[in-house]
């Protein structure tokens, strides 16, 4: 399996943070943020990994992370996202590393406290179709919310008003190789982007879409009550542990 990690955008909900500098550059505790999902793809045994960047300060993930030597890979992957195009844009961007391999993405702001290797082999057993990683939480209007009937989802809302579950969509997603044609059929939504949601609805359409509960505490780091929450969590537990 292939791993992404999407590490672009401009940041704007922790500007001035992010005025010089990319948001995966930030200090999270000890360590520069895309260090955490770059290890929780290491760990859960996936090494052939593509960096998906953009906005400021591109040429510092090569400065920072070269070819990956220091997290024990051979070799690392970059590409550069113009503009934003949102999540599903940038996924694009992959295409060309996945061949017919399946992949596990993971957004460069999301950090975990324990390992996704279970849901990463159950994935791989999966013959076709995509699998997402729910946490649940108190503030469900901040993400992308399942809306189950039964223990299945029907749907996924972006950031509804009155959501229909107290689950998260965590940005962690395993997709086959169909990924690509789905994005290609995707529209732009109101803020202009191509909506990961989207994507995921597609394959809850087509019936192909499975889910697993995440164990430990996930965070994203993408404003800043949830910045500081992350250095408070990585502080007292470290992430990625077994
Ligand atoms: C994105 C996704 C959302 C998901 C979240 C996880 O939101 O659109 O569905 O729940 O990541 O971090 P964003 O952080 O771009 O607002």
């Amino acid at each position: 399996m292939k791993g992404v990690i999407l590490a672009g955008g401009l940041g704007t909900r922790l500007s001035p943070l992010t005025k010089v500098t990319n948001k995966h550059l930030l200090p999270v505790y000890n360590k520069p943020m895309i260090y955490y999902p770059l290890e929780a793809l290491i760990k859960a045994g996936i090494e052939d990994i593509l960096i998906v960047t953009g906005g400021n300060n591109a040429g510092d993930f090569l400065k920072l992370l070269g070819n990956g030597n220091d997290f024990g890979l051979k070799h690392l992957n970059y590409t550069y996202q113009e503009g934003e195009g949102g999540i599903a844009a940038a996924l694009s961007l992959a295409e060309f590393l996945c061949n017919d391999d399946k992949v596990c993405v993971i957004l460069g702001d999301n950090i975990i406290e324990k390992n996704i290797i279970k849901a990463v082999r159950d994935f791989e057993k999966q013959p076709c179709g995509a699998k997402i990683i729910l946490k649940e939480v108190p503030d469900p209007e901040r993400f992308g919310v399942p809306v189950f009937k039964s223990k299945r989802i029907v749907k996924i809302e972006e950031k509804p008003k009155k959501p229909g579950s107290h689950y998260a969509v965590t940005g962690i997603y395993l997709y086959d190789k169909t990924v690509f044609e789905i994005i290609k059929t995707v529209k732009p939504s109101a803020r202009g982007e191509l909506e990961i949601t989207d994507v995921n609805n597609a394959y809850i359409e087509r019936g192909e879409m499975t889910w697993e509960g995440l164990e430990g505490w996930w965070t994203d780091a993408g404003t800043f009550e949830s910045l500081l929450s992350a250095n408070q969590l990585v502080a007292k537990t470290g992430a990625n542990n077994f």
